[in-house]
């Protein structure tokens, strides 16, 4: 399968790399600057599997695509892919924003970012995930034998159990969290793991995972 990756930090080029490695995807990075040292150096990382163009081409080079840009860039990110009808978008951000009390999210509750990047990307179904948990666990996301828990939310049934599919790959424990709507639920989630991670002292290497009978 080709899946376009649209920015290639930590989150995309982290995912770009695993999928590469333990699915065998086609990995097509959308990027400002292709030839940037940092994106050759991470194509390099990764190996032939792997190709860095624009975000127009990379968008239209594949059916999935997975947007990894920082919350500010998101909007202007999604309108240089050019024409998404019929895409299926994998949303990673979180709408963050930085004020005197640290990091909080820019909106919530009554509204997500995930279904602002669904007005944004007409055309695209949208599914919110990847959002939850650090681009660490996103590399290993299994803990002493332990799946680290994902969520997928998103309106688009048909498509639904591939992006789950997907995301199972990389070695999580998938959970349908309902329509796109419950973004609303999964953002402020992301961001309770970003407090107890750097401002709680719990670091970085750690995620959450269900138990049940
Ligand atoms: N870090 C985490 O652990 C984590 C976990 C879950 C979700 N998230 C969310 O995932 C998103 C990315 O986080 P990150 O940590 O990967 O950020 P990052 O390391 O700063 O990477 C962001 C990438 O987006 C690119 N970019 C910026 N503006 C762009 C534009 N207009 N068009 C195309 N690409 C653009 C950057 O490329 P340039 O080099 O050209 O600037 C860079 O490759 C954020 O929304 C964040 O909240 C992060």
């Amino acid at each position: 399968m080709k899946v376009a990756i649209i920015g290639a930090g930590n989150v995309g080029g982290t995912l770009g790399a695993a999928w590469a490695k333990k699915a065998g995807h086609d990995i097509v990075f959308g990027v400002r600057d292709p030839k940037a040292e940092k994106v050759q150096a991470l194509l390099g990382k990764i190996g032939g599997k792997a190709k860095a163009v624009t975000v127009a081409e990379a968008a239209a080079a594949a059916d999935f695509i997975v947007l990894s840009t920082p919350w500010p860039a998101t909007e202007a990110a999604i309108r240089s892919m050019g024409d998404l009808k019929g895409k299926v978008i994998l949303d990673a951000t979180n709408p963050l924003s930085r004020g005197p009390d640290g990091i909080s999210l820019e909106i919530g509750h009554g509204i997500s970012g995930g279904e602002k990047v669904q007005g944004w990307a007409s055309g695209a179904s949208v599914f919110k995930t990847l959002n939850t948990t650090g681009f660490g666990t996103m590399a290993e996301p299994v803990f002493n034998g332990v799946k680290s828990l994902m969520f997928v939310a998103g309106d688009d049934a048909a498509n639904k159990p591939k992006v789950m599919a997907l995301i199972g790959e990389l070695g999580f424990d998938v959970v349908d969290a309902g329509p796109l709507r419950q973004a609303r639920l999964l953002e402020p989630h992301a961001l309770l793991w970003i407090d107890l991670s750097l401002a709680r002292g719990l670091g970085r290497d750690w995620a959450f995972a269900r138990v049940k009978r």
